[in-house]
């Protein structure tokens, strides 16, 4: 009796056992589907900021943002195409690119498991920016841009000017309505050949300036008594798979808990995070959405 029983028991633990191991692996394939099928859910932020050394000619301006397109082999064209033709629908003064254009070095640890993972992507990605309406387009470099070193980066950046899209490495330049000026700057990444200080070299004392650069970083180089009122970021990903108190300590950057994704209000103006649109490593996103930032400047 006492034997039987046993073995009943030893039978009930081992399909328990079952249950849940074979539960766990449905439950991780799910959210790996999951993930993947949410990675291309594009969302459009929509924001009004306003300003009050703003030049009335600028009241109204709007900026669209996108980043962190990660050209890949995971980020082809027909995806890209899909993400100019919403940003051609925006109504815009000024279209902003804020780093990793493409995805660099991280290309070849797939290309080692899968050969077929191997492409032009600078062609990929520059073939899908050619089709941006004709509003003024500006860019800046993030990491993976510069980390295949100089002979991709020259040749991304030749690209882009190439397609009309000004790339603002460590410099600044103008915009213009009627009388009034504001200023646009942009760095290059803040782990290479990064230099605020010449970005911003030049700008009038009180002109308004909006600073561009990939990683939320370069925040703690900007001075209290700065012109700079807004900067636009990506870097994060917004985590790229949010698991709440976990995925911020994941993000290589100094204070992710203030600048995982979104608005930032800061002392002297904002800073926005953009969440990005493509991903990096692997193909899943979960509760980071890809995003398009819109973004009406508005004279206080
Ligand atoms: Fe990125």
């Amino acid at each position: 009796m006492n034997e039987t029983n046993n073995i009943n028991s030893s039978k009930w633990k081992l399909t328990r056992r079952s249950f849940l191991r074979y539960g766990f692996r449905l439950s991780l394939l799910s959210l790996i589907g999951f993930g993947f099928a949410g990675r291309n859910n594009l969302v459009t932020e929509y924001y009004t900021l306003e300003f009050k050394n703003l030049p009335k000619a600028f009241d109204g301006f709007r900026i669209v943002q996108i980043s962190d397109l990660h050209a890949s082999f995971w980020v082809g064209k027909e995806y890209l195409d899909q993400i100019v033709d919403s940003v051609n629908r925006l109504p815009k003064d000024l279209m902003v690119i804020t780093g990793d254009i493409i995805t660099g070095s991280v290309n070849d640890f797939w290309k080692r498991w899968l050969p077929t993972a191997s492409g032009d992507y600078i062609s990929t990605v520059i073939e899908a920016l050619s089709l941006l309406d004709n509003s003024q387009k500006v860019a800046v470099l993030g990491n993976h841009d510069q980390w295949d070193g100089m002979e991709t980066e020259y040749r991304l950046v030749s690209e882009l000017e190439r397609i009309g899209i000004d790339v603002l490495r460590n410099r600044s330049r103008t915009i213009s309505r009627g009388q009034e000026e504001i200023s646009i700057a942009g760095t290059d990444d803040v782990w290479f050949s990064y230099d605020i200080d010449h970005a911003l070299q030049g700008i009038p004392s009180e002109r308004f300036t909006i600073l561009l650069s990939h990683s939320p970083d370069v925040r703690e180089d900007i001075k209290s008594d700065s012109t700079v009122e807004l900067t636009l970021c990506g870097h994060t990903h917004g985590g790229q798979v949010a698991i709440p108190y976990i995925s911020h300590h994941l993000i290589p950057i100094k204070n992710p808990a203030r600048y995982l994704a979104g608005l930032v209000k800061e002392s002297y103006g904002y800073t926005y995070v953009n969440r990005g649109i493509g991903t990096l490593v692997f193909p899943f996103r979960i509760g980071a959405p890809p995003e398009i930032t819109s973004i009406q400047l508005l004279k206080a």
